[in-house]
């Protein structure tokens, strides 16, 4: 693995689950690749999951990790070629991001969207600029469009969770995974649920289904394969898991449609899943995009999820220096 930026830099999705379920089992067994190493976490927005559990991941490999909050502290950054930088921008990632691929083995980047331009942000250029310019693997940690540690994450907490379930130990047995449109007071980035559709698609494990009020669609290249419906109550029936996140719209991009509370998750509609666990990638707002009988009852898993956080970037972080020496 060189980068990691999607679920297409994987060859295997299986057996980096299962590298990071080992990792669980046992954070030090593999101390030395990362010795002599070192990883740079660059942030141009906030994080707590994702910032911590990399250094923790990075730190069980023996690498040593500098986080720098690039985006408060430091110089504003161009990222367009041959821009002409007479505004706010002071120095271009030309520029900065050799510099960075000489301080570190690896550097990893969390960049969201603007959320005003759908091709601007498509186009995931700042991470684009980051792999062009820095000559040294590049992973994300969220960028415009995707979240893949996160997406790695979610299919170790259901793997985790379905060698528990003896109603999967039958061969061939997939289980129901619903992902939820929820109501929220922002607009949000599509990053979560895109990846989420990704890699479940691509995993090809699960009866994948997704739900949203009209007009909430995905881009389509992440979301082929899936069932599609607007009626949460029909998806929800016999799910064993149910992912809830909300999401800006795609198509006019960026913005809120409805913040319709019935489409918060409640013990009712709950109700009518396999006993589903409820999965969530953090931070939530309570009582706004998830109840809190819901996230205070048996079926949530968003703490063990976010655990899991460390081990699938502990999985990555040793595939890629396993595999750039
Ligand atoms: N889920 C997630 O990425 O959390 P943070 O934004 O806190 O890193």
């Amino acid at each position: 693995m060189r980068n990691f930026i999607s679920v297409h830099d994987v060859t295997n999705i299986d057996a980096l689950v299962q590298k990071a379920l080992a990792y669980k089992t046992d954070p030090l067994k593999d101390k030395n690749p990362g010795v002599n190493k070192r990883i740079g976490c660059l942030f141009l927005n906030p994080s707590m999951r994702t910032r911590l559990s990399t250094q923790i991941a990075a730190q069980n490999l023996g690498m040593e990790t500098i986080v720098f909050n690039i985006g408060n502290e430091g110089w504003a950054l161009e990222f367009e070629d041959e821009a002409i930088m007479s505004g706010t921008t002071v120095e271009h990632v030309k520029d900065a991001a050799p510099i960075l691929g000489k301080y570190f083995d690896i550097l990893a980047i969390r960049t969201f969207p603007s959320l005003n331009n759908r091709e601007d942000d498509y186009s995931e250029l700042y991470i684009k600029q980051f792999i062009k310019y820095a000559g040294i693997p590049i992973v994300s940690l969220e960028s415009a469009t995707l979240h893949p540690l996160q997406s790695l994450t979610d299919i170790v907490t259901i793997t985790e969770s379905l060698q528990t379930n003896s109603k999967f130990q039958i061969p061939n047995s997939k289980p129901k995974v619903v992902l939820t449109w929820a109501p929220h007071v922002k607009p949000l980035p599509q990053c979560v649920a895109n990846s989420f559709s990704q890699w479940i698609n691509a995993w090809g494990k699960a009866e994948f289904v997704i739900t949203h009020p009209e007009d909430y669609e995905l881009d389509e290249q992440f979301t082929k394969g899936a069932t599609i419906t607007h009626n949460q109550e029909e998806a929800l029936k016999n799910a064993d898991f149910v992912y809830v996140k909300n999401w800006s719209t795609y198509h006019d991009y960026g913005k809120i449609y409805t913040n319709d509370p019935k489409w918060m998750l409640k013990n009712k509609r709950w109700a009518l899943t396999n006993n589903a666990k409820v999965m969530h990638c953090l931070p939530v707002r309570r009582n706004v995009e998830l109840s809190d009988e819901i996230l205070d009852g048996s079926m949530s898993i968003v703490t063990q999820q976010a655990a899991n956080r460390v081990w699938a970037a502990q999985a990555v972080l040793s595939e890629i220096l396993m595999s750039n020496g």
